[in-house]
């Protein structure tokens, strides 16, 4: 079959060297774009009279035609005909002749690929924000629930100092809002047409970039020719905040793999979201979690992958640049879906509120409190913080814990501690008096959930 640029060829193609360089298999995803984009490009090369309007109309014809066999699923393409751009173009001529061949007047495959991107990437964008938002309002939801609810905060992986699991809940609450801040605001430099670039360096022809522009619905264009067809900074931005989401959700999905273990027993996982043992009977697996946490492992790969494609790369278009497709597709795919699990995982887990509050009573995460207590009575926090530390090695090496301890034994200690201390040791006081701003205290984390909402 003839090539589109076989113009200046003589030689024989051969199908595995082509093969090796068509994309069409993976940039078929593309073929909505890159349709709306020549729609765009036919209007205002008819606007701006250089083609008359007949032909435009006949092509626009031409072009909807093919729009309609997409959503069918009549569209066939071939990797003879190399990548979304060329496929659609033969396409077009089969379906209108020789017309078809105006539609590239004024324009190139480089800013044509880049456009499509810009479009795909646009779009796909949006949807993640939505899942983003869902998932932010089921936390909140959830740690709504749970205001009460006494865990073990840890340090170290070792039992540091009680907290709420509401507080634990809009911790992510806050990661996951900085993700989403920083993929709205990134939109700004997805929304930005390339398109009239050309190959690189513009084009004779009185092109109108504004106008097409607008007909696609992009708030600016490239200023620089160079610039709009060789930048993929848009999609670098998107896999590092990607990555960014995925390392939240990883740290997340990590410790619902540590809480559902015996060990922990702090939340069960609906069978849903939970897979079997083929040989030991009893498994229940939290496999989405360690998918989630695992697939961070390629969104990041990506995100490398694209740098690396990028670093050295001279201006303007090279070839390397078709490797932008795969990684951002993967990634599209990958964030969506693990947000979407990720969301439904925590929507529907079972929190064992008994057991969390259980595990705060047989350890020390209350000395601080006794530290605190003393400290509040006029000795000095350094001072307190000895005395706490002995009466803790003291208590291990008895077998007791600290509201375990007589009061006549608390006063042979320090005679300002009076019997008010087994109130103060209590886990759910601890908590709740945690109201310095941000603290894990009970109002503080009713101011927060408020606010919180109001983002909503
Ligand atoms: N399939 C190509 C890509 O994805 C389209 C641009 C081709 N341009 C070129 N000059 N060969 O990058």
């Amino acid at each position: 079959m003839e090539k589109l640029w076989g113009g200046r060829f003589q030689g024989k193609s051969e199908a595995w060297i082509d093969d090796f360089g068509a994309s069409i298999s993976f940039d078929q995803k593309m073929a909505k774009e890159d349709l709306t984009g020549s729609l765009a490009h036919v209007a205002m090369l008819a606007k701006c009279g250089i083609i008359p309007d007949s032909e435009a109309a006949e092509i626009t014809a031409g072009l909807k035609i093919l729009q309609e066999k997409l959503a069918l699923g009549e569209l066939e393409f071939s990797t003879v005909n190399e990548d979304i751009h060329l496929n659609i173009e033969k396409l077009l001529h089969e379906e209108i002749g020789p017309v078809a061949g105006k539609l590239h007047t004024a324009r190139s495959r480089n800013d044509q690929v880049a456009t499509d991107m810009h479009l795909y990437l646009k779009q796909a964008v949006a949807e993640i924000i939505q899942s983003l938002k869902h998932l932010r309002a089921v936390l909140v939801q959830k740690a709504d629930a749970h205001i009460e609810t006494i865990m073990p905060g840890y340090t170290h992986l070792q039992h540091a100092q009680p907290i709420s699991f509401a507080h634990h809940l809009l911790a992510y609450f806050g990661m996951f809002s900085r993700d989403l801040e920083r993929l709205e605001e990134s939109v700004k430099r997805i929304d930005i047409s390339p398109l009239g670039s050309a190959a690189l360096a513009g084009t004779t022809f009185p092109i109108d970039r504004a106008y097409s522009a607008e007909l696609l619905g992009f708030s600016a264009v490239y200023e620089n020719s160079l610039d709009g067809v060789s930048d993929r900074d848009f999609i670098i931005e998107f896999l590092s905040n990607s990555s960014l989401l995925m390392m939240h959700l990883s740290r997340f999905c990590e410790e619902l793999i540590l809480w559902t273990s015996h060990e922990f027993q702090f939340v069960e996982l609906t069978d849903a979201f939970s897979t079997g043992s083929s040989i030991m009977p009893q498994k229940k697996n939290p496999d989405m979690a360690e998918l989630i946490r695992g697939k961070t492992g390629r969104v990041y790969g990506n995100l490398f992958g694209m740098l690396t494609v990028l670093k050295g790369l001279p201006l303007a278009y090279n070839k390397d640049l078709q490797e932008d497709k795969e990684g951002m597709f993967d990634t599209l795919e990958t964030v969506q879906t693990s947000l979407d699990i990720f969301a439904g995982m925590i929507e529907t887990m079972k929190v064992r509120t008994d057991i969390m509050e259980e595990s705060t009573q047989k350890d020390f995460s209350n000395a601080t409190e006794l530290a605190d207590y003393l400290a509040k009575k006029g000795v000095p926090f350094r001072e307190a913080h000895e005395i706490v530390g002995k009466l803790v090695l003291e208590c291990t090496q008895n077998g007791i814990y600290l509201q375990d301890v007589s009061l006549s034994h608390y006063q042979e200690i320090n005679p300002l501690i009076e019997a008010d201390i087994y109130e103060v040791l209590s886990s759910k006081t601890a908590v709740q008096k945690r109201n310095s701003y941000g603290g894990t205290g009970f109002e503080q984390i009713k101011v927060a959930l408020a606010n919180a909402k109001k983002t909503l």
